[in-house]
């Protein structure tokens, strides 16, 4: 899909064509995982994959949401405010739009086409990708001066808020701030970030999509987030911190004693531990060392698997089979888990045969197969140039 096929879509279905097409990609985190709540650094880049929106202003005052990834048009009244309705995907176009209007911006009625290329909940960011895209586009259409920064706070607020998930900021800055070959390095806790170089060499990150279904998600992701407000409960004790990650590792045993529930020291472990690898992590990408880069990304999915508790069988099988792979340095799940994507780093040259082994040792094990896919790292959310009509 591209900004002339989103035209030719949007005519079809509203009969004139649109006044702007934007694209907001969706992301992969490198490293640095449930710790963005808990006032951590993480490393996401955006991907090439993502969510384009064709927007025309009508004068019927009426929003219209059209998918073509849920084939369904949805028209509401302009009102004041909204609030969420049921499960389904135009919740989070509808949570920003409400945001905007909440704070005091005008809108008139629109048109809006939506199409996705990024799987749908596996992880990827797609709900990010559709929120950062929809206040993105309003802010140009109707000149609100909305700073990206902020754009990317408001999608949190309206996940946390609207949707009802205690996700962190990761996502929404990711998908904004994304840059072609670069993984960002973001502090949570400030917002201060710095570019790293993500050149791959030999490599390619390629994205393995588990394709389980990841039931009940959301509520086992609150479930983490209010575990490690408990943890952070108990260490304030004796330490004077704000966030779990503000804790080094030294600092943590000597702590550890505070905490008497064996959960929460198995989440405080991976939270902590994740945290200083990042900083490894760093060190490894600015030195261009891939091979260490690669073992962190091992240890980080050993650490959500046993301490954190968020991979599964499907997830693990994937970075198992990795681990037997010659040709594969590191390999991690991403995201919130519970199914969803994995990421490798595999040779460029040896993908179709890590392909085929890989498809088959996962069908095998668990009866269906995965989706494997090469990945590109790309630029945030941004509007599209489209054809001037002749
Ligand atoms: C989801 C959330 C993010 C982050 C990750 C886990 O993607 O939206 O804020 O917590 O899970 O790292």
């Amino acid at each position: 899909m591209d900004a002339n096929a989103m035209i030719n879509e949007f005519s079809s279905r509203f009969e004139r064509r649109p006044e702007h097409i934007f694209f907001c990609p969706g992301r992969v985190n490198l490293i640095g995982e449930h710790i963005d709540y808990n006032g951590g650094k993480v490393m996401p880049c955006a991907i090439s994959l993502g969510t384009y929106l064709a927007i025309s202003k009508n004068k019927d005052k009426l929003l219209r949401f059209h998918s073509l990834n849920f084939p369904e048009t949805i028209e509401l009244h302009l009102q004041e405010s909204y609030s969420k309705t049921g499960k389904t995907w135009f919740n989070y176009p509808l949570g920003m739009i409400n945001e905007l209007l909440q704070e005091g911006n005008m809108i008139s009625g629109l048109d809006m086409l939506f199409n996705g290329n990024l799987p749908i909940g596996a992880g990827l960011s797609s709900s990010a990708s559709i929120e950062v895209l929809t206040a993105f586009a309003l802010n140009q259409l109707f000149g609100m001066k909305i700073s990206n920064k902020d754009i990317a706070l408001m999608g949190k607020k309206v996940e946390n808020e609207f949707i009802g998930v205690n996700s962190g900021i990761m996502d929404q800055f990711a998908v904004v701030m994304g840059k072609k070959n670069k993984a960002i390095l973001l502090d949570c806790d400030t917002l201060e970030y710095e570019y790293l170089p993500f050149e791959t060499g030999e490599y390619i990150l390629v994205i393995i999509n588990s394709n389980k279904q990841r039931r009940l998600a959301d509520s086992k992701y609150n479930d983490r987030f209010a575990e490690c407000g408990r943890v952070l409960k108990a260490l304030k004790k004796k330490l004077n911190v704000t966030h779990l990650c503000d804790i080094d590792l030294n600092t943590f045993e000597e702590h550890r004693h505070l905490i008497d529930d064996p959960v929460l020291d198995k989440r405080a472990l991976h939270v902590i531990s994740e945290n200083f690898r990042v900083g490894e992590a760093k060190d490894a990408l600015k030195a261009n060392d891939l091979a260490s880069f690669g073992k962190l990304m091992y240890a980080s999915h050993q650490s959500l698997k046993d301490w954190y508790e968020v991979s599964g069988k499907e997830l693990d099988t994937i970075v198992e089979f990795c681990k037997t792979y010659e040709d594969c340095i590191g390999a991690r799940m991403t995201g919130a888990g519970f199914g969803g994507c994995a990421i490798a780093l595999v040779k460029k040259n040896k993908f179709d045969d890590f392909f085929s082994k890989l498809t088959s040792y996962y069908e095998e094990k668990i009866g269906y197969k995965p989706d494997v896919f090469a990945s590109e790292t790309g630029d945030g959310v941004k509007e599209l140039k489209t054809t001037p009509v002749t």
